[in-house]
């Protein structure tokens, strides 16, 4: 027993030991992403050191935020306690008891004096956001340095969201990404105040979601032949008896981790099951669901145009998508669902006898009505479960229902024109939402879907405003927010998704965050260099920039005047003007060049020491 207390004591002045070893840091410059709605930095300091004394007020230790709060602190090296009765805390926790109206649901507000931390906040989530933000005052390296002391500035800062809704959506279906992946995935959502996880979970590539009543969907539709060497868009098709070995799903088990995770997190996860179209596993599995008497098979790569479709026709079908809807209904606890109903080529509606019936007896004008019919009457029995439904902008095709809400995906149009009718509205528009389409120049880039024109830099992303000017005041409150969508056809492993993802997620959480007036793209360039740096201590791989110059030019009496700029910060640009290939002794350019007549600007960036992408030449 003695030796025991010994060892413990022991162990306890080691741990003190260690703790005292860290480094140490003051932090002077705050860096908030997504920028708070008011932001005071105060003089003076807190110092944070690595015993670190929480204290709750009006919220329970058992709950979940505050479990959250200590494991996250615990990860990046402190050793929280808690204190209660008159002891006064490092960091207090307080949930209102008094609603302020002014941060809503999702507020906080922060102040750092000498004396602490603390967070106020009408809800859990608010207090989650206010740590979320703490957290970012720690140095860039947190994740992967341990501190004993850190002063942070003294500050105060009252902050609320812009828009209820801020997703990302991740397609694990074109390829599957594992458990640890979607975990991966939910973390640095939550780290920049994403609220909303669009999981992409059927499609004519795999259909990844357990079904008890449909085990084939998963047995058979969750499987591909693989080709994930073979060019995306030039599918072999697999030879007869080729095995499908590709693939995988998550089991109810699996879905029930992550919606926790994520519900940890103060994410809501939203499924995704696609209908009529882009259905090649279903069909696979259940060919009696498709119009034609024919073998489908796990598309196993492009599969353009998606003529798959499921046969409205076919009293099967409805009984196949509430059998569905019945059991994800159970798995996810959210409000919404999302049916796709996008690209639903309908061809295969024209000449089936059954669908042709259908429109008939139904009086409808035509195969969109018919989508639209199909769309209402699950719609129905999803609303009498207390769901409510998001199909893609196509849905708008034959006629739509008040009740369902419409994200917008192949431009604002659909968005503007179902929130002028009085739908809700999800902006995502491929330009600049789609972050499966380039971040720099393609000759740099990993391939990626379409061609080089299909380009949202970070640049472009920061732009992005939800809510259009083409719509009024009273139309606008229609826009729930906003989405960022990850389509992974060409994205085959995590380092990629995280690379199409990172940094501009958080461009788009500034979008979805932070009031237009304070939003900056001059103070974002500053604050995404420390972003990036944090997010390579958190474990995650990056894409560093686009560093193609951005080239403007005027004419001059004396041939053009020409401007280089670059999109990220800290970026040197070499040049010569002599035809000759810029090293990193070439010049560094400084100010607007006077290039004479049939001159030659070749160009070579510099970035973080390193040269950066290739030699650009301009003539002028
Ligand atoms: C989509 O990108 N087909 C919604
Ligand atoms: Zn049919």
């Amino acid at each position: 027993m003695k030796c025991n207390v010994l060892k413990l004591l022991a162990l306890g002045f080691v741990m003190l030991l260690l703790a005292s070893c860290g480094k140490t840091a003051q932090v002077s410059e705050l860096n908030i992403v997504p920028e708070p709605v008011r932001l005071e930095q105060k003089s003076g300091v807190f110092t944070v050191k690595t015993l670190l004394k929480l204290r709750m007020e009006n919220l329970s230790q058992n709950s979940q935020t505050f479990g959250y709060v200590k494991s996250s602190l615990r990860k990046l090296g402190f050793r929280p306690s808690f204190v209660s009765g008159n002891t006064q805390g490092d960091f207090l926790f307080e949930l209102n008891k008094e609603y302020d109206g002014e941060i809503g649901d999702e507020g906080y507000v922060l102040d750092v004096t000498s004396d602490g931390i603390t967070v106020r906040a009408n809800t859990e989530t608010g207090l989650f956001y206010g740590y979320q933000t703490f957290l970012q005052m720690l140095p860039d390296d947190v994740c992967r340095t341990a501190y004993s002391k850190v002063s942070i500035p003294a500050c105060s800062i009252v902050d609320y969201p812009r828009f209820t809704w801020r997703g990302s959506h991740l397609d694990v279906c074109r390829h599957f990404f594992p458990m640890s992946q979607i975990k991966k995935h939910l973390d640095i959502m939550a780290a920049y105040k994403m609220n909303r996880f669009h999981w992409h979970l059927t499609e004519d590539q795999g259909w990844r979601l357990e079904i008890s009543k449909y085990p084939l969907l998963t047995e058979v539709g969750a499987w591909r032949v693989d080709r994930n060497d073979e060019d995306w868009n030039y599918p072999r098709n697999p030879e007869p008896g080729e095995k499908a070995t590709y693939g995988g799903f998550f089991s109810k088990e699996d879905v029930k981790e992550i919606v926790e995770y994520a519900a940890q997190r103060h994410i809501e996860v939203i499924p995704e099951i696609e209908f009529p179209g882009h259905c090649c596993a279903v069909l696979a599995s259940y060919p009696e669901l498709g119009c034609r008497d024919t073998q489908y098979c796990v598309a196993v790569a492009d599969y353009w145009p998606p003529e798959a479709i499921m046969c409205a026709g076919n009293d099967k079908v409805q009984e196949f998508l509430r059998d569905v809807f019945d059991e994800v209904v159970e798995m996810f606890p959210f409000q919404y669902i999302h049916v796709g109903g996008d690209e639903a080529v309908k061809k295969h509606w024209e000449t089936c006898p059954k669908c042709q019936a259908r429109i008939k007896e139904l009086q409808l004008n035509n195969e969109a009505e018919l989508q639209s019919w199909l769309t209402a009457e699950i719609e129905k029995y999803l609303l009498e479960k207390g769901k409510r439904i998001i199909g893609w902008d196509e849905i708008l095709e034959g006629f739509v229902t008040p009740s369902c809400t419409v994200m917008s995906w192949r431009g604002t149009e659909g968005g503007i024109a179902a929130a002028r009718k009085g739908n809700d509205v999800i902006m995502t528009p491929v330009s600049p939402c789609y972050f499966d389409y380039r971040q720099a120049d393609s000759l740099y880039q990993p391939q990626a879907i379409g061609k080089a024109f299909r380009f949202n830099p970070l640049s472009r992303v920061y732009q992005f405003n939800p809510t259009p000017v083409e719509l009024n005041a009273e139309e606008q409150k229609h826009i729930l927010g906003g989405q960022c969508n990850l389509w992974t056809e060409y994205i085959k492993d995590n380092e990629h998704l995280e690379y199409m993802l990172l940094p501009r997620l958080c461009a788009m959480s500034e979008c979805l965050w932070s009031p237009l007036d304070r939003k900056s793209w001059e103070r974002f360039q500053v604050k995404i260099e420390h972003h990036k740096d944090r997010i390579a201590a958190m474990g995650y791989n990056l894409c560093w920039g686009s560093f193609k110059p951005m080239v403007t030019t005027m004419p001059d009496a004396e041939g053009t005047r020409v401007s280089l700029a670059a999109e990220e910060l800290g970026t040197v640009f070499h040049y010569t003007i002599d035809g000759s290939d810029p090293t990193l002794e070439s010049p560094t350019y400084a100010e607007p060049l006077i290039l004479k007549p049939g001159a030659m600007l070749k160009t070579l960036a510099e970035y973080r020491g390193q040269k950066r992408e290739g030699v650009y030449s301009f003539s002028f």
